[in-house]
């Protein structure tokens, strides 16, 4: 039996722009990826767009007796900044009715909400400015979480600010996966610092406003593995973990920027614009806690032809295919549950084992209707055999005495995947994808059941 310590968490993650519909409806105003969505729906799923996703903005009442059903303990969500303030500086009376509402129900429901603030969901408006890339958007964001703390602040025991912050720097100035879809070095490592300064401005209000409860940031930190101990490939490490993990982590956490990433991007000719007074904001404003997304390990070895001044960040390291992996090939990830463990270790040893969670875990399956039983159910067997191995390692990095407060699943019901639309399938409840959104319920749902009412398995 796998024993977790008292008043463990059991939850399930999802975010706003992926669940709640009613995109362009109710006082919203477009976010990036309905527009993105209305000026270029080929980079999208045929008819898979943000407008209806789970349907959550009518569906959360009926949801909420869906996740006792299952035992949740907990669950992570998001507001929509461009419901919440469709111009950036009115209130939309009906998102805070609806808001207030849902959290309302969690709490009455004992579901302990974990409310985060932006999760890719960039406004039009702001992105008309420059989105990340204006220092503008700073304050916005600042203005934004005040007006959540304000509103929501009596019903949300626990707040995050951003989740994955590096991956709209990545997916939006790299990879071409998130609007504006351009690429350039620089600029994301503009978009990353006054996404850094937003979070750092939100924190800072939360904690000047003297709100009860607590504020974190969510951070998908995949621990890096170097091909060899050689000095490229452990350079290459070094240097993947400075830009993708410690570049939020240490800042957020310690208060600071490490050293050896200034140094990196001085070398680079890539240090972003400051102001004046931000590391003393920096260093005033660390987290109470934090949400890490696992779900597959970063292997890297040296860089085969790297530039110099680097362009991408193949020219600090290139991706290490290891021949021994297992892989989850629907989505293309490597399961390595053992990650989990030395993220835990990592925390307690190198940030001083502040109080963490895991908020997001899981798999994505295509095509699971393959595994429907004569009843009507998925038996998703693989899914919980994935969370049984990776809940062993979270319970070794308890026992090393790391400081994990619960375990969040990606995620509830189905829900719409960005780009990928429905291909991959997370949820302990599937979702039908023709009105009425109908939910029902997974095999791993069940077991799910099982763990949290026995705080273990
Ligand atoms: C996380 C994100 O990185 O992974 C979610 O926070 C996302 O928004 C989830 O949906 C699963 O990844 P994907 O790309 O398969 O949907």
């Amino acid at each position: 039996m796998y024993q977790f310590p008292t008043n463990f968490l059991w939850g399930a993650a999802a975010s706003a722009p992926q669940t709640e519909g009613h995109a362009l409806l109710n006082g919203k105003s477009p976010s990036t990826w309905d527009k993105w969505y209305e000026l270029a729906p080929a980079n999208f799923q045929p008819n898979q767009g943000p407008a209806i996703t789970s349907n959550v903005y009518e569906c959360y009442a009926d949801d909420i007796k869906r996740m006792q059903a299952i035992g949740l303990t907990s669950y992570r969500t998001s507001i929509s900044w461009t419901r919440l303030l469709p111009d950036g500086k009115n209130i939309n009376e009906e998102a805070v009715s609806y808001y207030r509402d849902y959290f309302k129900a969690l709490n009455k429901a004992h579901i302990h909400p974990i409310i985060n603030l932006f999760h890719f969901d960039m406004p039009w408006w702001l992105m008309e400015k420059g989105g990340w890339e204006t220092r503008e958007s700073v304050n916005a964001f600042a203005f934004y979480a005040q007006t959540a703390f304000d509103l929501f602040g009596d019903l949300v025991p626990q707040w995050t600010t951003f989740n994955e912050p590096i991956v709209h720097v990545e997916c939006g100035y790299l990879f071409g996966y998130h609007y504006p879809a351009v690429v350039d070095l620089k600029k994301a490592v503009q978009v990353g610092y006054h996404t850094l300064m937003a979070h750092i401005a939100a924190v800072e209000a939360f904690k000047t406003g003297g709100f009860k409860g607590s504020i974190g940031i969510i951070l998908n930190i995949s621990p890096t593995y170097a091909r060899s101990e050689s000095a490229a490939d452990q350079r290459a490490k070094d240097a993947a973990d400075l830009l993708n993990s410690k570049s939020f982590l240490d800042p957020c956490v310690l208060g600071h920027f490490p050293p050896a990433l200034i140094a990196l991007l001085s070398e680079h000719q890539l240090m972003p614009l400051t102001e004046d007074g931000d590391a003393a904001r920096i260093a005033a404003n660390p987290v109470d806690f934090l949400g890490l997304n696992y779900y597959q390990p970063r292997r890297v070895q040296a860089p085969t032809q790297p530039k110099s001044p680097a362009q991408m960040p193949a020219d600090f390291y290139s991706p290490y295919d290891w021949p021994a992996k297992k892989m989850n090939h629907y989505r293309g990830w490597e399961i390595y549950p053992e990650a989990l463990y030395d993220m835990a270790v990592m925390i307690k040893d190198e940030y001083h084992n502040i109080p963490w969670y895991v908020a997001e875990n899981g798999m994505g399956v295509a095509d699971e209707d393959r595994f429907m039983n004569a009843a009507g159910m998925i038996e998703d067997d693989y899914r919980i055999t994935f969370m049984q191995d990776h809940l062993r390692q979270l319970h070794r990095g308890i026992a090393a005495g790391s400081n994990c407060f619960g375990y969040h699943t990606w995620t509830f019901v189905d829900c719409w995947s960005w780009l990928n639309g429905y291909t991959n399938r997370y949820g302990f409840y599937r979702m039908a994808l023709n009105a009425p959104y109908e939910r029902s319920l997974k095999k791993s749902g069940l077991w799910f059941k099982t763990v949290s009412e026995n705080n273990g398995f």
